[in-house]
């Protein structure tokens, strides 16, 4: 498998087309990924006015990781992070959605990404990073407790694939206090 350099980033606005389709690749191929984009019918101009909002909060972000194939650049890997959305909450972001495309995997991208989000979240003066993942995507959850995420509990039923009922988890890393 060859070895890319990829860049990790802020997504723009301008990356609206190709992120929209990266997602959708993405949660086509992933059973532990709920399919969001297809099952609400979130077209791209939605998806473009979601992405906007995200880029213009303080405590929110969409990160990106990049590959130049052929000297063309080219996403391969996204991960969305929604703060809380007021004052009692807002120091809290949540990592709603994260993938790689199958092809770069396992060469540090999720890592990479997760490195990005936190440092992004340190620079902002947030504290808490949390995520949901399923009990049976043992790669995410690997990669999650890798970046020093640590498992606060399970949520019960929480997830349902192919008509089963499925516990996950809840995980977070606590950034305040030199931590
Ligand atoms: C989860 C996912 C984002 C990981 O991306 P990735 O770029 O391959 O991750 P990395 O290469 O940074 O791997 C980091 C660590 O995670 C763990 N990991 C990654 N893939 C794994 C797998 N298939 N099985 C077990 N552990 C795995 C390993 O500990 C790995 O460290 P190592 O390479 O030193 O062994 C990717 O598999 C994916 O897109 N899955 C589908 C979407 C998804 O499930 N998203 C998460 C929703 S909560």
């Amino acid at each position: 498998m060859p070895h890319w350099n990829f860049t990790i980033r802020h997504a723009k606005l301008e990356d609206s087309g190709e992120l929209f389709d990266l997602v959708r690749a993405i949660e086509d191929i992933s059973p532990y990924l709920l399919d969001e984009l297809r099952e609400m019918n979130l077209g791209r101009s939605a998806f473009t006015a979601r992405l906007g909002r995200l880029l213009a909060s303080p405590n929110s972000t969409v990160v990106v990781a990049e590959i130049a194939v052929h000297d063309t650049p080219r996403l391969c890997g996204y991960l969305f992070a929604v703060g809380g959305h007021i004052s009692g909450i807002s120091h809290c972001v949540r990592v709603n959605g994260m993938g790689v495309l199958p092809d770069f995997r396992h060469q540090g991208v999720g890592l990479d990404i997760l490195k990005f989000l936190e440092k992004w979240a340190r620079d902002a003066g947030l504290v808490r990073l949390d995520l949901n993942v399923a009990l049976g995507n043992k790669a995410a959850r690997e990669m999650y407790l890798k970046a020093g995420f640590e498992t606060e509990g399970v949520l019960r039923g929480a997830y349902q694939f192919n008509g089963s009922i499925q516990d996950g988890w809840i995980m977070s890393k606590i950034l305040a206090n030199g931590q």
